[in-house]
């Protein structure tokens, strides 16, 4: 079989950096492609783990005598966090640097681990970018199976692959790392979440639906963040004197491996799983940009008591003193015209005298750009090509 290595936008930074990602999104292919002259740990290796866990002073003896500036992996550091101890030693001793590399934060941030006090800068991986992938973007296959190297690279199995993604990758991990007390009531718990993607959280719902006591559901959804699964999207609060939505959103890293949580794999998508799905892609992409190019803009969305929505707003400038926040808009929709009663939520916003809209932008599925009034309308493959190039944000 052929194998194709696809061009990730992810970038070595130049000093010893964390990398985390969700399983299987690429982080120890690129590692190896990224920094092939470097000297490799992999803690799954049984031994090798058993070996650094009894002796961690090992590390500096097996690396052996490497010039300064070297660089050292060592991918699943969330096994070993105590190891974060000698890594921070021979950071200082021997001025080696560090790619340390895990699947959890969690482990990491929790029971006093030593995170280098800021001696190393972190760095996200997350699945497939639809411009890394180039000619083998497909935007249907993606709206239905997601981003997942493993799935973009063996379209026929895509089922197969998600549902061992979800059943095998991400049971065992929580449960190999202990990560919940019990499991059946974390799988209920993951079918709902799966369920939910891209949808307003309420957390009563959740516990009650689940069977779960509430402060569970508090937990669980944290370990989905930690695990780099999913993340909340926050509402946009310009003017918190207007009652406007409290509850985040919830976004999977992945609407295939949400898809699979659910327990929908084997079932056709329906047309509002797909909308949620294109959300879920253009907001992907967002984080893809925001992360690889250091923009570090925050992503909201938007809705107002009376129920209008929109999907993404990124702050672009932080209000001050003396000026106005500056935000761009994204509306999202499966649709293959565009109907400008979309446009209205947006436009509201941008009447407020107290935040400046830079750009509307209406993004959809079907084949032509407009330039209304203000508003650009894409179709999605325009606007993807646009956000990577920086036109966006
Ligand atoms: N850049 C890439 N190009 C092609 N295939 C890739 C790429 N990155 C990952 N893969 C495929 O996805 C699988 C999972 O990647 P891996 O690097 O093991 O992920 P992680 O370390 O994040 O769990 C690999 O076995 C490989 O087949
Ligand atoms: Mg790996």
């Amino acid at each position: 079989m052929k194998t194709v290595l696809i061009d990730r936008f992810l970038q070595v930074p130049d000093r010893s950096f964390f990398l985390f990602g969700p399983r299987g999104v690429g982080k120890t292919t690129w590692l190896k492609e990224a920094l092939p002259s470097a000297f490799f740990f992999d803690l799954l290796d049984s031994t090798l783990y058993l070996e650094l866990s009894q002796n961690p002073g090992h590390l500096e003896a097996m690396a052996g005598n490497l010039p300064k500036n070297s660089w050292i992996v060592i991918d699943e550091i969330q096994k070993l966090p105590h190891l974060l101890d000698e890594v921070h030693r021979l950071m200082e001793a021997k001025q080696w640097r560090f790619a340390l590399c895990g699947s959890s934060a969690r482990k990491l941030r929790r029971g006093g681990v030593n995170l280098l006090g800021g001696r190393a800068v972190t760095r996200y991986l997350d699945a497939f970018s639809s411009i890394e992938l180039g000619d083998l973007f497909d935007a249907e296959f993606s709206l239905q199976w997601g981003f997942l190297p493993y799935v973009q690279l063996d379209r026929e199995n895509a089922a197969d692959i998600l549902n061992s993604y979800v059943n095998t990758y991400i049971k065992e991990e929580i449960k190999e790392e202990g990560l919940v007390r019990s499991l059946p009531p974390f799988l209920r718990f993951l079918s709902i979440a799966g369920q939910l993607n891209g949808q307003l959280l309420n957390r009563q719902n959740i516990a009650r639906e689940a069977a779960v006591p509430r402060s569970n559901v508090d937990v669980y959804f944290s370990i989905l963040e930690d695990t780099l699964l999913g993340h909340f999207l926050p509402p946009y609060r310009p003017n918190v004197k207007v009652r406007e939505q409290a509850h985040p959103k919830f976004y999977w890293f992945d609407s295939g491996a949400a898809r699979a949580a659910a327990g929908l794999l084997f079932d056709p998508v329906d047309r509002i799983w797909k909308g949620t799905a294109l959300e879920n892609m253009v907001y992907h992409e967002l984080r893809v940009y925001n992360l690889t190019r250091n923009r570090n803009r925050s992503i909201y969305f938007y809705r107002t008591g009376s129920g209008t929505e929109i999907d993404f707003v990124i702050e672009t400038r932080k209000r001050q003193p003396s000026s106005n926040a500056r935000v761009v808009c994204l509306e999202v929709k499966l649709a293959e015209k565009w109907d400008r009663k979309w446009e209205r939520a947006m436009r509201s916003l941008s009447a407020s005298d107290r935040i400046h809209v830079d750009k509307m932008i209406g993004i959809y599925t079907g084949k032509r750009a407009y330039h209304f009034d203000g508003l650009d309308v894409l179709p999605l493959k325009d606007f993807l090509i646009r956000l990577h190039k920086g036109d966006v944000f």
